[in-house]
């Protein structure tokens, strides 16, 4: 794993999309692994700026989301596929029938985890997996005690993951109490993982995900054991990271950072 800092929320987002793009343009075909979230939003725009501005193309890209509500139709504004829609997929050259995410209203839900298992495994697997954390370290929905090799599957909400999201359903009592979710296993499975995260309230979980022992209690912990995760922090969620000087010396010095680090002249 290695720890990226940038200075505020902004440049953090810039520096992921910016990564995105660099796979997408090697790679056109790309099989991106995406999340929800309010972090990723800023990431996301970045993306739709740098397709009206420089033609980053999407056409061939295929996408599979981390996770959905259960009971939530595609319709249904809080449903992570009408969050997709209206952040990213709307707004770039992409076929919508290459975006994946779970069926949330399939009858049955186990088959519909095992069918979304089987369309990343014929895709021929996650290249680039984008990834929040939540406020109690999970990654998807892989609340506390997600087993380190879970795959795809329903999954209870925690009540802190609940309380999380209470403000996009008017309230706690209305939000979903399960969802499905990629596991663990699944997730460490991406050929690249980038875990974006911003902002103070953040910096706790990001310290015991990043330097703090793996525990299926924080399923974010797990991606110590990923050979390719870079964690894109800001200042503010760095802060409580106790090597922060040698990550900030690694963006600085390292080559493969160069290209990073120069800012790119543009208004977005
Ligand atoms: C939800 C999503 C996660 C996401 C998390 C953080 O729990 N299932 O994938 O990482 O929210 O959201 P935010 O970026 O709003 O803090």
């Amino acid at each position: 794993m290695e720890a990226i800092i940038r200075p505020d929320q902004d440049s953090a987002a810039h520096l992921v999309a910016r990564i995105i793009a660099k796979e997408l343009r090697a790679h056109p075909s790309l099989v991106l692994g995406l999340a929800t979230g309010r972090t990723m939003e800023a990431v996301y725009r970045v993306l739709v700026q740098m397709h009206q501005q420089e033609r980053l193309d999407f056409s061939l890209c295929r996408t599979f989301n981390l996770d959905e509500y259960v009971g939530l139709a595609p319709t249904d504004p809080r449903s992570y596929r009408y969050y997709m829609n209206r952040r990213l997929f709307s707004h770039v050259n992409i076929d919508k029938r290459n975006t994946h995410l779970p069926d949330g209203t399939a009858t049955d839900l186990d088959a519909e985890c095992c069918q979304y298992e089987e369309k990343m495994r014929r895709c021929g697997g996650i290249d680039l997996q984008l990834l929040g954390i939540g406020a109690a370290g999970h990654i998807g929905f892989n609340e506390p005690l997600s087993a380190l090799r879970s795959r795809t599957r329903v999954k209870a909400l925690s009540p802190a993951t609940v309380e999380q999201n209470a403000a996009f359903f008017g309230g706690a009592a209305n939000v979903p109490r399960r969802a499905i979710t990629m596991g663990v296993g699944t997730i460490l499975e991406g050929r690249r993982c980038i875990l974006l995260a911003t902002g103070e309230k953040k910096a706790g979980v990001i310290a015991k995900a990043v330097e703090g022992p793996i525990t299926a209690m924080i399923s974010a912990t797990a991606l110590q054991l990923h050979t390719r995760c870079t964690v894109v922090l800001d200042e503010a969620a760095a802060s409580q990271l106790k090597a922060a000087d040698y990550y900030r010396w690694i963006f600085e010095n390292e080559p493969e950072w160069e290209e990073f680090r120069q800012s790119p002249n543009r208004d977005y």
